[in-house]
């Protein structure tokens, strides 16, 4: 396997932040453009998550990639999340502006930080309870960005993951596949006002991002232990937990 084939592997999308600002470009339309591929079914899957989020057992959540605040608006709605204190990061200034926006009247909760998830050397070894990412691994490099989580996590922390992912039926996949790549040039180009990179990485993620189990031997292979998913919508996104190894395992 060449090191191109190797890190497209880890980088589903092979979208490169440092290589082009497209969600500093698509930010203010960036809610619209997640209404109009999934026609508002993303609200369904961002309160699944959100709700799973809040329901598991932290003091301090990092999320990563957490784009316009979506997921932390909801999972500041669920019961039980006062006091607790989210680490809501991304490392789009203008992606986080806008979650800055819609977060403010929960800034006692929220610290937003300015962070590339696949390497966050101002976050300290085991110091967060829980990591959650959505939407957001299979536009990274996937391994680095686990990678980091396992790191920051304390041992026995929770790992939670929103991600697109496969419908089992083989036909229905390839057919979901193929409205997608109608639906989202013609979808993408429209919302963002033709600009045409605006849905390419999103596409080639949704392709090429591994099947739920895929993924879930991914993270078991990279040390994370009670590894389980559940498909949302058939299997078009999936939920991933898991839990970083406890200390007595070695962690
Ligand atoms: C598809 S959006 C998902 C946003 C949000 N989590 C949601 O579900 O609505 C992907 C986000 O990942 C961010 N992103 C891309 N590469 C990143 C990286 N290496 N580190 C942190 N964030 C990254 C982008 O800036 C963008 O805000």
């Amino acid at each position: 396997m060449t090191v191109r084939e190797s890190s497209a592997l880890d980088n589903a999308a092979e979208f490169e932040w440092q290589a082009d600002d497209i969600f500093g470009r698509i930010a203010t339309r960036y809610d619209r453009l997640c209404d109009a591929f999934s026609f508002g079914i993303h609200r369904l899957w961002k309160r699944k998550v959100a709700r799973r989020i809040a329901s598991e057992n932290w003091d301090v959540l990092l999320d990563g990639a957490t784009g316009t605040g979506d997921i932390i608006l909801r999972v500041l709605t669920q019961e039980g999340v006062e006091g607790r204190t989210i680490l809501a990061s991304d490392v789009s200034a203008k992606m986080l502006a806008i979650a800055g926006e819609r977060l403010s009247r929960h800034s006692a909760a929220v610290v937003l930080k300015l962070l590339d998830a696949e390497n966050m050397p101002s976050v300290p070894t085991h110091s967060v309870d829980a990591y959650s990412i959505s939407l957001g691994l299979k536009i990274c490099n996937r391994r680095l960005a686990l990678q980091e989580a396992l790191r920051v996590l304390k041992p026995g922390g929770r790992l939670i993951i929103l991600e697109a992912s496969n419908i089992p039926w083989a036909v229905l996949h390839r057919v979901y596949l193929a409205y997608m790549s109608v639906c989202m040039p013609v979808l993408g180009w429209l919302a963002t006002g033709g600009d045409a990179s605006a849905y390419k990485y999103l596409l080639q993620g949704i392709r090429e991002f591994p099947t739920a189990e895929g993924l879930a031997e991914e993270l078991e292979n990279m040390g994370f232990e009670n590894v389980v998913f559940e498909r949302l919508s058939l299997g078009i996104v999936a939920i991933h937990t898991a839990r970083s190894p406890s200390e007595e395992n070695g962690a």
